[in-house]
């Protein structure tokens, strides 16, 4: 890792050793420390002060003395888990908990955060340093487990299930409008475009297959879009796309169907 830690981008991809130990010594007792319902935060922390029958007593991170339900609150985990990676290692696995994972990630920039088998990715609203050709060849060819979290890290599993057991495989990226998915879709595509290169000669680099490929990232955006209050470039069609590889796992080509989402866009 030690290498990798001078890469630009690795502050927006895992947190330092010092911040995970400044995170672990802050006072937590399991027994007091939870999460309660904010009508502005989603969630904030509260305290147990004491409790009469089914009603805790609890001050609250803004100060506030409030009485609440057993029932209404969630448990909060121990600080080891500060800005964890995977939160299927949660202890506690309740919505505030999640919420404030990815939160707190999300305040230092660190975008791509596991949920078991999902990668969760909050847009980031700017550019930063992590879709880098460094960064891309940090990830090829390690295990998921052996790097922070990054879409790159799915693109490269994919890739090696597909060479390995000789099976297609497929990534679903999903969600709101203005979610980042045409934005990590061209992400996918140029990391494919890079493990799948062919050992080309430089002279032709520019008539490359991987180059073409690349190239169509701005037919993505150029094609059937529209500004919305979320987003300049919004997606009118869902789009399918195959990327091909040969027997090698070597770049063979690409083709992409337009699914028409009338029910969202009338
Ligand atoms: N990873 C990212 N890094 C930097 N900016 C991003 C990232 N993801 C998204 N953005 C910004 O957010 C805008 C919206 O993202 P994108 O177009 O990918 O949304 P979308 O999910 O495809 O939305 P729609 O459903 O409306 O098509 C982008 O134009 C870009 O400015
Ligand atoms: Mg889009």
């Amino acid at each position: 890792m030690g290498d990798y830690m001078n890469d630009p981008g690795w502050q927006f991809l895992r947190q330092s050793q010092e911040a995970l130990l400044a995170a672990t010594t802050k006072k937590y007792d399991a027994k007091k420390n939870i999460w309660i319902a904010d009508p502005e935060e989603g969630f904030i922390s509260a305290e147990i002060k004491s409790t009469k029958g089914d009603i805790h007593t609890v001050v609250t991170s803004k100060g506030a003395e409030k009485t609440i339900k057993k029932d209404d609150i969630q448990q909060m985990n121990p600080p080891k888990f500060e800005k964890t990676e995977d939160m299927a290692n949660l202890t506690f696995l309740n919505d505030a908990s999640v919420l404030n994972n990815l939160r707190q990630r999300y305040y230092s920039m660190m975008i791509y955060t596991y949920s078991g088998l999902f990668c969760v990715v909050i847009n980031p609203y700017k550019r930063l340093p992590i879709y880098t050709e460094s960064v891309c060849k940090m990830y090829i060819g390690k295990r998921r487990t052996e790097m922070p979290p990054h879409l790159f890290a799915v693109s490269d599993e994919a890739y090696r299930n597909m060479v390995n057991d000789h099976e297609n495989q497929s990534m679903l990226i999903t969600g709101e409008s203005g979610a980042g998915k045409t934005e990590n879709t061209k992400k996918v595509i140029s990391y494919f475009a890079i493990v799948g290169a062919s050992q080309q000669k430089k002279k032709d680099a520019k008539d490359s297959l991987e180059e073409q490929i690349v190239r169509t990232n701005p037919v993505l955006e150029a094609f059937g879009n529209a500004k919305t209050v979320r987003n300049n470039n919004s997606s009118r069609f869902g789009k399918f796309i195959r990327i091909h590889f040969n027997h090698g796992g070597k770049l063979a080509g690409g083709d992409i169907e337009h699914c028409k989402f009338y029910l969202f866009f009338g």
